[in-house]
């Protein structure tokens, strides 16, 4: 199994959009039993919460149900246990940084490292704006999404 993990600051927002979207590229690949995916917050604010209600939303009106998902922080283990450890934003990367130690394998990188295109390095924390942030971040997250699978199969020869 293959294990992804995707990161931001809450786990409400950002990185529940970017694992619903993986899972639905992998899903629609046929691969859902090669992968292991997961989000987590870098921070523990929102754990044992349910996806901002517009993240729900947002991805729900592109046929993505996250609503079971539930907000949880990013442990140190995660580092070890997961292959790939996917930042939203540098912030996160360097959240992320800052728990590595030796022993410690995932290959940890930003999301948007996929999408050279995309005119931006990270992706934008919609939390404090209104739903055109949310549409926005699903795009990105979204395109990235299919990139990374994409980079995974070449990679694991799947
Ligand atoms: P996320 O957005 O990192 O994309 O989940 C945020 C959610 C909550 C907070 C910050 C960012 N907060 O400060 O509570």
């Amino acid at each position: 199994m293959i294990g992804v993990m995707f990161v931001c600051l809450g786990n409400i927002c950002r990185s529940p959009m970017a694992e619903g979207a993986f899972r639905k590229h992998v899903e629609a690949a046929g691969l859902g039993a090669h992968f292991r995916i997961l989000s987590s917050g870098t921070a523990g604010y929102h754990v044992g919460e349910a996806p901002d209600p517009r993240a729900q939303k947002t991805a729900l009106g592109h046929g993505v149900d996250i609503s079971m998902l539930r907000g949880r922080q990013l442990v140190k283990e995660d580092l070890a246990s997961f292959d790939y450890v996917v930042a939203m934003d540098r912030s996160n990367w360097t959240n992320i940084q800052k728990l590595y130690k030796r022993g410690h394998t995932a290959k940890t990188s930003m999301l948007l490292e996929e999408l050279p295109d995309a005119g931006t390095t990270e992706v934008p924390d919609p939390y404090y704006g209104g739903d055109a942030g949310f549409e926005h971040v699903w795009s990105l997250v979204d395109r990235a999404g299919a990139r990374l699978l994409a980079r995974l199969r070449r990679a694991h020869g799947l």
